[in-house]
């Protein structure tokens, strides 16, 4: 141990964690959905020789992307590398990533019938490639770098699990909904009790705080979400660990933004779509907001990325409580100068407007 070096600086500490809890802070937090991935050589390399899933389950390498990512980009948070889908599985259904062509799911549950062969998760089984990623990629990230554990959200793994994959229309998902409304509920409580589980176990596993992606919810409207979607967001993060702060990412929600919030949630991710001042007077300043720079900015050259952060920051006017971060992940052709170009100007432009 060296007795005569400077502590070594704790997440407690980091200002995301602050930001999350509407502190104030000296520079504003960024992270990117997705930053570790394609656009990344070091991931390409080992995908070559790797299969998604056998990344995912196993812990040393998922580690290694994880850790890769963070610390090269110079983010202020690490993201676990796993994907919003890995509980399907232990939910009963068969998962995979086919290439090129996104996730599939084998078994899909479309009546009531479906849905009795649905089994109650236990993560600590079924899951605990991902607690042993979570703790192996605790010890080995700079300590100062919180570590956020996530899964998807109880609507868009529903959407998942009748549809098969991803969709154009949810024809099923809403079929269920609509046509077998008890059998919906009931699929979405054993998702949501799965979930509580198996985030909490992800907080005891080393996560510092956890977001929940409901990437496809903005497929609904007010009255659909505000029925069948929202009550069992809502008990999710109400099961959430006391203390740990909770990510509540959604896209497309624009219109119901006021809803999303009332599901909960210490901090409210919302897409490029909205105006981020909007939005946070909307949802009320009582909440953190993430976002929400589009993805396809990065394919724009420095100067145009530098002009549309210092926008973003300006819509956020030094309030606590502003993560930066895209509207939703970064996409596969990035390039990863432009990333890092975008992280610097975050944190540059946010120092001058908290010093000015
Ligand atoms: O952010 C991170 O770095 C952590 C890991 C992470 C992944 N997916 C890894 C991944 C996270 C947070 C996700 C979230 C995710 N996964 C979402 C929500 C956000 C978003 O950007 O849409 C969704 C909808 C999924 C489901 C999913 N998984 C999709 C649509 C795909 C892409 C399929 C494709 O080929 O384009 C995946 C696969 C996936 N998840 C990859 C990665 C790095 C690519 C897999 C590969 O290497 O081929």
């Amino acid at each position: 141990m060296n007795f005569h070096g400077p502590a070594l600086a704790n997440f407690e500490s980091s200002v995301f964690l602050r930001a999350c809890r509407r502190q104030s802070v000296e520079v504003t937090p960024v992270w990117l959905m997705r930053q570790a991935g394609r656009y990344m050589k070091e991931y390409r390399e080992l995908r070559a020789k790797h299969s998604f899933l056998e990344l995912c389950k196993n812990p040393d390498l998922a580690t290694e992307v994880t850790v890769t990512a963070a610390h090269r980009l110079k983010v202020d948070a690490a993201i676990i590398f796993a994907d919003i889908l890995l509980i399907v599985e232990p939910l009963g259904l068969d998962l995979r990533f086919e290439k090129g062509a996104g996730p599939s799911i084998g078994g899909s549950i479309r009546n009531a019938a479906d849905v009795k062969r649905l089994r109650e998760v236990e993560p600590a089984e079924s899951l605990d490639y991902v607690f042993e990623a979570i703790r192996r990629t605790r010890a080995a990230l700079n300590p100062g770098i919180p570590l956020i554990g996530f899964s998807g959200a109880p609507f868009t793994l529903a959407s998942y699990m009748t549809e098969g994959g991803a969709s154009k229309h949810y024809r099923h998902t809403r079929a269920l909904m609509h046509g077998e409304p008890a059998a919906w509920h009931r699929m979405m409580e054993i998702i949501s009790r799965g979930l509580i589980k198996y985030l909490n176990g992800q907080i005891a596993a080393g996560a510092q705080a956890v977001q929940l992606f409901d990437s496809w919810v903005g497929c609904l409207g007010p009255e659909e979400y505000q029925e069948f979607v929202l009550p069992h967001t809502k008990m999710v993060i109400e099961g959430i660990t006391p203390g740990i702060p909770v990510i509540n990412f959604s896209t497309g929600t624009s219109g119901y933004l006021e809803l999303i919030r009332q599901a909960g949630g210490d901090v409210i991710g919302v897409d490029w779509r909205v105006d981020l001042a909007e939005a946070w007077k909307r949802i009320g300043y009582g909440v953190g907001i993430q976002g929400n720079l589009d993805p396809l900015i990065l394919y724009a050259d420095k100067q145009v990325i530098r002009e549309r952060v210092r926008g973003i920051l300006k819509k956020a006017a030094g309030r606590p409580g502003h993560i930066f971060n895209l509207g939703h992940g970064i996409l596969p052709e990035t390039p990863v100068d432009s990333v890092l170009a975008l992280v610097e100007a975050v944190h540059q432009i946010s120092a001058e407007q908290e010093s000015s």
